[in-house]
């Protein structure tokens, strides 16, 4: 039954509401208690100033939602040590990347080549009439979009950036009368999406303006013009390497040698097994999108490309790749990253502009380097507990201050649990069982 024969009442105007008008309808709809507002209210930033930035953001706005902001010391890229800001909920992510920025910061650091900076958008379009035609006439009408784009592209042309390329791409095999223009671009410093979206409409419009007078015999449909958050060319490659004989401090029980054989096992498993491959990738885009938030970059568009570039060869891949010799370990990340350092929220969330004070102010080319290696820094943290003492014990541990809240336990009984559990191992049953025998003892 849809809702509309359910007789489901359908509110309208509600993002004309004030702020306040809207928290009292939200009262109403969800029966939640008088505490609302308060609740609300204390997670509000303090000046009235700042309230406005966040509530410029998005609709609907009622409050900001907090998430921990941490650092990460001691992540060596190409030569230079950066203090790596992390936004993140998951307990283990900066502890794992700390501790191996701190690994490879004594071991020759994070090495990072960007392989290029370019973005694409399409203007999705068919065209009825003989395709000849349109090739044929498709020199005059790209000149005729790149002028139209002048006013548009005149700052980022200042800066290095602007429309590099325009072609037409035949796409009838795949759908009948479907072609595209497919456009190239350099964006500087900033993510770009804006900058695309509007290049790429005002091209649209030149295209069904042109269409009458340049190629008569058919009709001109677009579809739509769009950015892609595909963005295989902008890509990062980082790469880690030491003597294998070095690996002793991740290696446990094992020899260094079984170690660094177990882990390109585990990347060559990842590599052929998809259910693998995604938990893989997953704990590499721990560290990314957490750099990726702090600095108020969009992790959606990064982790959505990065997927679809770990299927490119058509089954879905690792993004590392391990290589081992008898002395020798090397791990290496090619990923794609599509960031800014200029425009969007990087400018204006207040803590994304200090997120790149901490980096130093990075261009998009070092913070794409930054990303990477902080991937890198997660997933090698992460294999390597997984092929020595489990994800479990560490995790475990980092996650025990959040069972305690859960239970409600009081700084003095938090004391003896830490003290109890430092070499057991730790669940959420095992830390509620002693905590209530420690309360049985202690007569609550
Ligand atoms: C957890 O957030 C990430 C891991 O599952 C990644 C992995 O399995 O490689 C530990």
């Amino acid at each position: 039954m849809s809702s509309f024969e359910k007789n489901i009442p359908v509110i309208h105007g509600f993002s004309k509401l004030n702020r306040r008008q809207k928290i009292e309808l939200l009262k109403e709809l969800t029966k939640i208690d008088k505490n609302l507002q308060e609740t609300l209210d204390s997670w509000l930033p303090k000046s009235r100033d700042e309230q406005d930035t966040f509530e410029g953001f998005i609709e609907n706005y009622i409050t900001n939602y907090h998430l921990p902001l941490g650092v990460v010391p001691n992540m060596v890229i190409n030569g230079k040590s950066y203090t790596v800001p992390m936004v993140t909920e998951e307990s283990s992510v900066i502890a794992a990347a700390s501790r191996a920025a701190k690994f490879w910061a004594e071991h020759g650091g994070f090495q990072v080549k960007i392989g290029g900076t370019e973005k694409k958008g399409q203007i999705h379009f068919t065209w009825d009439g003989d395709k000849n035609l349109l090739i044929n006439h498709f020199n005059t009408l790209r000149k005729r979009m790149i002028l139209a784009t002048e006013p548009v592209t005149q700052k980022m042309r200042e800066r290095g950036g602007g429309i590099m390329a325009v072609r037409l791409k035949d796409k009838t095999s795949l759908l009948p009368s479907y072609f595209q223009i497919d456009v190239s671009f350099e964006t500087a410093d900033a993510m770009g999406a804006n900058f695309i979206n509007t290049c790429l409409e005002t091209m649209a419009q030149v295209l069904k303006n042109s269409a009458g007078d340049l190629v008569p015999d058919g009709n001109i449909e677009v579809i739509m013009s769009i950015l892609s958050n595909y963005t295989p060319d902008s890509l990062a490659e980082c790469t880690v390497e030491c003597g294998i004989e070095h690996l002793s401090k991740w290696s446990g029980e094992l020899t260094p040698q079984a170690f660094a054989r177990k882990f390109e096992l585990a990347n060559r498993i990842a590599q052929t097994d998809i259910s693998r491959a995604v938990t893989h990738n997953k704990g590499i885009y721990n560290g990314v999108d957490a750099l990726i938030l702090a600095t108020g970059n969009d992790w959606r568009a990064v982790e959505a490309c990065g997927h679809a570039y770990a299927s490119a060869s058509g089954s879905y891949r690792a993004l590392t790749e391990t290589e081992i010799s008898d002395r020798q370990f090397r791990y290496r990340l090619k990923i794609p990253l599509a960031l800014g350092t200029v425009g969007g929220l990087t400018n204006t969330h207040p803590l994304a502009r200090l997120a790149l004070q901490i980096l130093g102010n990075p261009g998009a080319k070092e913070l794409m380097m930054i990303a990477a290696a902080a991937g890198m820094a997660n997933n090698f943290s992460a294999i390597s507990a997984l092929i020595t003492s489990g994800i479990q014990k560490g995790h475990m541990k980092m996650h025990l201050p959040n069972i305690l809240k859960q239970l409600r336990a009081t700084k003095a009984e938090a004391e003896v649990v830490v003290n109890y559990f430092e070499k057991k191992e730790i669940s959420y049953a095992a830390v509620k069982n002693f905590l209530t025998r420690l309360r049985i003892e202690n007569g609550k």
